[in-house]
């Protein structure tokens, strides 16, 4: 294997570390659209997630594994503990895929050897040589992370590393697991792996972290100026706590100050060759892809795609912008497929027209979905003059991108003012089809729906988010409501456009209560297996 690398490979997490954000539990089909738009983006792996974890997840992986696991495709990835049957289910789940790849882990730091896995380190040694070994019985690539990589005593590290790599080990990742290290400290253990591990010539050494104290992205920036070729990353930077090291800032980081880095990577500076493989264009599209199935908002001042990330404010900078972008702006909204919010859509638009500015965004409908989806827009156009690309993807995401729809909103009324109690009354379809009808007063419109779907689907939770958000602007536009609920120290999301903010909140209330009674279900029925 040529481990010189002059580029950069991208290994995506977002199905597997991502999913581990509170509230983004996606179900199958989510997955496989994430998983398709992340092959257009251009990622060289893509872990689809931890086969062994649960019979959906399995499903999850392998479904990927089939659909975009091709030959021209990305390397399709399952995560592993360094245990036998987790390393087997893994193999099985991939074996649709053209190329596939093992990701097999165990902690080496001392706090994780004593607390959590009650082994010594020469125990742990031992286990990681034999699990790499048995990961490569089932094929040639498998990638190895001592976890808490960060706070393990670096003469151990070396030594671990130099044994999963005699063992077949093809990418050694290197995981900040919880997010402690900072830019500095990071290149210089990855440089001190790259000195004291004899066989490193033989792997791709990699790098994995969390954004605890805000420093993932800068951590891997020093990482690769020290010989890291491979970063683990999510869309939007997702992930458990405060998400991982977010892909957009990577790639544009590479991207826009890619003279800086070609040298270190053996380049000419001024190469003008591209860093990855990403297609940059591809970036707005799913990082809206992934925000709108997960339920994750992207907060206004993101780096590269919040909403605010190209909009000047100050007079000054407008002046400047005017007269020549480069005063104020290092890169182009357009290179991360932003395009202007066109006004090109109305109610005179036919199908055909409609058909083929989805496309154009990147949505491929079946037929059927075309269809529902093109009444929607007949009726957004009614009452909206102008619909723009945003306004089409939001009555997409609604429409289309559904949570299992066990409960189904008929009705919602409400009748408010300042000098009324604020009174809701909502008709729900059970999943037994029956049509239900209950009211409720709260202290303003929203509570007040809230209050009677609660007597009628009788699952409690607690709403701990809840926001509105205009699609576009004007007092006609589009309102997105995005909530999300806690029910057993599980957090459930639910998003619904309309321009009625009042039933954009019903409908996400709905798809929240849809994920979770799904859920709900799903572990009945794992227990009456369990006990049968
Ligand atoms: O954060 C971590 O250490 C991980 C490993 C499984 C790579 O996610
Ligand atoms: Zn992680």
């Amino acid at each position: 294997m040529d481990t010189s690398q002059d580029r950069i490979i991208i290994f995506d997490t977002t199905l597997r570390d991502g999913e581990q954000s509170p509230g983004a539990t996606l179900n199958v089909e989510e997955k496989l659209e994430i998983a398709r738009s992340l092959a257009r983006l251009g990622v060289d792996v893509i872990e689809a997630g931890f086969a062994f974890a649960s019979p959906g997840d399995f499903e999850a992986v392998q479904k990927v594994a089939q659909t975009v696991g091709t030959e021209d495709g990305p390397v399709i990835c399952s995560l592993a503990r360094a245990i036998k049957a987790d390393i087997k289910s893994a193999a099985e789940a991939l074996k649709p895929a053209a190329k596939a790849r093992i990701h097999t882990f165990i902690s080496t730091s001392d706090i994780h050897l004593k607390y959590q896995l009650k082994k010594s380190r020469a125990e742990v040694l031992a286990i990681a040589q034999e699990m790499v070994a048995y990961a490569k019985s089932f094929m040639e690539d498998v990638e190895f992370s001592p976890m808490d990589a960060v706070r393990t005593d670096s003469e151990y590290l070396y030594q671990v590393l130099e044994a999963a790599i005699a063992a077949g080990a093809t990418t050694i990742n290197i995981p900040d697991t919880v997010g402690y290290t900072t830019p500095s400290e990071f290149g210089a253990l990855i440089k001190g792996i790259k000195e004291n591990v004899p066989n490193i010539d033989k792997a791709i050494i990699s790098v994995h972290g969390h954004n605890d104290l805000g420093l993932a992205v800068a951590n891997f920036l020093e990482a690769v100026k020290n010989g890291a070729r491979q970063l683990e990353c999510t869309i939007n930077g997702i992930g458990e706590r405060a998400g991982n090291a977010a892909l957009e800032e990577l790639v544009m980081a590479l991207h826009v100050r890619r003279q800086y880095f070609n040298p270190f990577l053996g380049r000419p500076a001024e190469s003008t060759e591209s860093l990855t493989n990403i297609d940059t264009k591809q970036i707005y599209k799913t990082s809206r892809l992934v925000s709108n199935l997960t339920g994750v908002m992207v907060q206004p001042n993101k780096a590269i795609v919040g909403s605010n990330a190209f909009a000047h404010e100050s007079g000054i900078h407008q002046d400047g912008v005017l007269k020549n972008k480069l005063t104020y702006e290092i890169m182009d909204a357009q290179s991360i497929g932003l395009t202007d919010n066109q006004i090109i859509l109305g109610k005179h638009s036919g199908r055909n027209a409609f058909r083929t500015r989805l496309k154009e965004l990147g949505f491929e409908l079946s037929d059927a979905d075309l269809n529902k989806a093109f009444v929607r827009f007949k009726d957004v156009a009614d009452k909206k003059k102008e619909i723009s690309d945003w306004d089409i993807e939001a009555i997409v995401n609604d429409e289309i991108r559904q949570p299992p729809e066990l409960f189904r909103l008929e009705l919602v009324q409400v009748s408010c003012g300042d000098n009324s109690s604020p009174t809701a009354t909502v008709s729900i379809r059970n999943p037994e089809g029956k049509e239900l009808t209950d009211a409720a007063i709260g202290t303003g419109p929203v509570d007040a729906v809230y209050k009677a779907i609660n007597r009628v689907v009788n699952v409690p939770n607690q709403l701990i988010e809840f926001s509105v958000q205009s699609v576009t602007e004007g007092i006609d536009a589009i309102g997105e409501v995005t909530i999300r609920l806690r029910h057993n120290d599980k957090v459930y999301s639910g998003r619904a456009a309309n321009t009625d903010i009042i039933v954009a909140s019903a409908r996400a209330y709905i798809k929240a209560l849809n994920r979770l009674y799904a859920a709900l279900q799903e572990s009945e029925n794992k227990q009456t297996v369990v006990s049968s």
